[in-house]
């Protein structure tokens, strides 16, 4: 079986380096992308395989399709970029940090897709990263909500649009990635301790829970048109 190469933006950290590291192992060839050479290459020094690194901005359309072109053909794009800005109740948040939130996580993931599709086998992927923010009714989230059930509505009109590729998406809940270093140490574990004790597992995920998430939505030619849910169950209510 020929080997195949795999595309992630926003590969250099959390869940797209982790589905890195797993796919690297499975033999795939792999480009991770991201905005910080710096961070690429530190990912890059941490991985092992068939391995390029390519610095770009999703939220530069023009730039995408540069970008892919360089890369060139590819079997399988994933889409682990994302936004931390639109978070906040919904009386007092920031419209203009809504739109960025907006800008930076489903229009980057809708640019990112278009620019790809003349490099995408046509039996190949597509998997989008959205968050339990779509679908879990919590308060604070609306503008950070609304962003990832957009991204998340992509999925099944693509899937019926641009078959035969297929396209899916994971819904992950709270990880433990840089995405929140926005928070102190401290606030952090403080957080990850109050979501934990509402998570029916226990605890939150880590990175490499997701990317299994997405290497089998990868690997599984039959699977089209689906989120996979990936939170530990904390969108039952805790
Ligand atoms: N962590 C969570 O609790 C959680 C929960 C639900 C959903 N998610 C979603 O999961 C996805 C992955 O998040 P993560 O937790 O793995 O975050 P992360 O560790 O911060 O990783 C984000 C990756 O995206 C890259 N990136 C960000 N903006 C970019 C842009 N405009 N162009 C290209 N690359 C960009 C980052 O590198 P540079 O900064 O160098 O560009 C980094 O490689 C996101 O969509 C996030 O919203 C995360």
């Amino acid at each position: 079986m020929p080997i195949e190469h795999l595309v992630i933006v926003g590969g250099s950290s959390g869940i797209g380096f982790a589905t890195a590291r797993q796919l690297l192992g499975l033999g795939f060839k792999v480009t991770i992308t991201g905005r910080s050479m710096q961070r690429l290459d530190k990912a890059k020094n941490s991985l092992h395989g068939d391995l390029r690194a390519i610095a770009l901005d999703a939220t530069d359309a023009a730039g995408m399709r540069a970008a892919f072109a360089d890369i060139g053909p590819f079997d399988h794009l994933v889409l682990a970029l994302g936004s931390t800005k639109g978070a906040g109740e919904f009386s007092t948040v920031s419209l203009d940090l809504v739109r960025s939130g907006f800008e930076e996580k489903v229009f980057a993931h809708f640019a990112s897709a278009q620019a790809a599709l003349p490099l995408l086998r046509q039996g190949g992927s597509i998997t989008f990263i959205s968050a339990v923010t779509a679908h879990a009714a919590m308060p604070g989230t609306a503008g950070i909500g609304a962003a990832n059930a957009a991204v998340g509505a992509l999925v099944p009109i693509l899937a019926a649009e641009l078959k035969p590729l297929r396209v899916n998406g994971v819904s992950p809940g709270v990880i433990d990635t840089p995405w929140w270093d926005f928070l102190a140490q401290d606030q952090k574990s403080s957080v990850f301790a109050d979501y934990a004790a509402k998570t029916p597992v226990g605890r939150v995920g880590q990175p490499e829970d997701v990317a299994q998430a997405i290497v089998f939505l990868i690997r599984d030619s039959f699977m089209t048109g689906h989120t996979l849910i990936c939170d530990g169950g904390i969108r039952l209510g805790g």
